[in-house]
């Protein structure tokens, strides 16, 4: 790819990564639907097997993801939490200390908080909203690991002055920037070391593939991928062809989650049977100046907090029509979910209030539809409460 296009997602997206132009060549890469390639000895090269993680469909998506992000190098695996875990144990070594924020992905928390302890990696939470980094800091912390926004609150962080104090003390950031896609966030410009996408969202943006990124420094992707050779979270040929595909719509598809959003967001704002809205691209929301300052667009997640609570959130659920119900985010299609049935189901209620996840959350993934369409739905929804 030409130099003079590296910064520009809406033609990385399309061109990124490695393209064959001689003449005959396929314009759309092909599915390498291959386990293994002719090799008989080093001298043959590196590409040998595909869960090696550089099957030609495999290198395609990496080299585009490490050029959205502005990242010496990626590399694409076989799902979001595949990212975070190799994440989690490239930085960390062997048995080491993890400060995490307490705003994470309910599965990365399952993995910080029972899992890897079982076997030497022990985390300290913090609140960001709190702020006690430096308190969690000790001698053997080799990590912190962030997500920005956070999952369903939006939440931004400010990642500069935390970066600034990991990197003082020697130890590596690492921030799951999902819920912005790289158009919106990119979170190495900020400072953050390691970038961790579940490609299963934005990335590939159409609900119909599991795939994970994890982009940075050039030595610690290969520690990636060295653990991921022989963990085996490989990302398939054919979901990373599917990933490719979606990234190269990637820019326009985030202009219209983004507009669509703000639409919405604001549409929702003057119901009354809404108690609060929670987007970061309006002005109530507690993050909103950080936000305009760190991102390009404020995606396309919105959640909204009926007054009826949890029985008012049922009733919407069940009776959206052109939205639908079910987890996930990032597809072109519109999806709604309540946190406390899903990434939010192992809190108390009494925890999720302290979270601001009340019972009538609804979370919702504003898609790529006609946005009076959508909320057309959403009113009709609404008025039957
Ligand atoms: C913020 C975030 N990170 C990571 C993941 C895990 O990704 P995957 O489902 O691709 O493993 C998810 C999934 O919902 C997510 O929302």
């Amino acid at each position: 790819m030409a130099d003079s296009h590296d910064s520009h997602p809406a033609t990385i997206g399309v061109h990124g990564g490695a393209h064959d132009r001689t003449p005959g060549a396929p314009v759309v890469p092909p599915i390498t639907q291959s386990a293994t390639f002719h090799w008989s000895s080093p001298a043959d090269g590196e590409l040998l097997y595909s869960r090696y993680g550089n099957n030609p469909n495999q290198r395609q998506v990496a080299e585009k993801a490490a050029a959205l992000e502005g990242t010496e190098a990626a590399v694409a695996l076989g799902s979001g939490m595949g990212a975070t875990a190799m994440t989690v144990l490239a930085a960390v070594g062997g048995e080491g200390h993890v400060v995490a924020s307490s705003r994470l992905y309910g599965a990365t928390q399952v993995l910080l908080r029972d899992e890897l302890p079982r076997r030497g990696i022990e985390t300290t939470f913090v609140d960001p909203e709190e702020g006690h980094w430096e308190d969690a800091m000790r001698d053997d912390t080799s990590l912190v690991f962030i997500e920005i926004p956070t999952n369903p609150t939006l939440r931004i962080l400010d990642p500069r002055p935390l970066c600034a104090m990991a990197h003082d003390r020697g130890m590596i950031v690492a921030c799951d920037a999902t819920f912005a896609s790289p158009v919106n966030f990119r979170a190495a410009s900020t400072g953050i070391d390691v970038v961790v996408q579940s490609a299963t969202k934005y990335l590939g943006g159409h609900s119909d593939v599991i795939a994970g990124v994890v982009a940075g420094p050039a030595d610690f992707v290969r520690e990636v991928t060295r653990l991921s050779r022989l963990y085996g979270p490989a990302l398939d040929p054919h979901s990373a062809w599917l990933l490719d595909r979606g990234m190269r719509t990637l820019d326009v598809r985030m202009a219209r989650h983004n507009e669509n959003a703000m639409a919405v967001a604001r549409w929702f704002e003057g119901r009354p049977e809404v108690g609060r809205v929670v987007y970061p691209g309006l002005e109530s929301h507690p993050d909103h100046t950080l936000a305009s300052e760190l991102m390009s667009g404020f995606g396309g997640m919105v959640s909204v907090v009926l007054e009826g609570g949890g029985d008012a959130a049922d009733r919407f659920m069940s009776r959206l029509g052109l939205a639908i119900a079910a987890p996930s985010l990032g597809g072109v299609e519109t999806l709604a979910s309540q946190p406390r049935y899903t990434s939010h189901v192992g809190l108390t209620p009494e925890e999720r209030n302290a979270q601001g996840i009340p019972d009538g959350f609804v979370r919702l993934s504003i898609g790529v539809e006609d946005r009076q369409d959508l909320i057309a739905d959403f009113e009709q929804a609404l008025a039957q409460q």
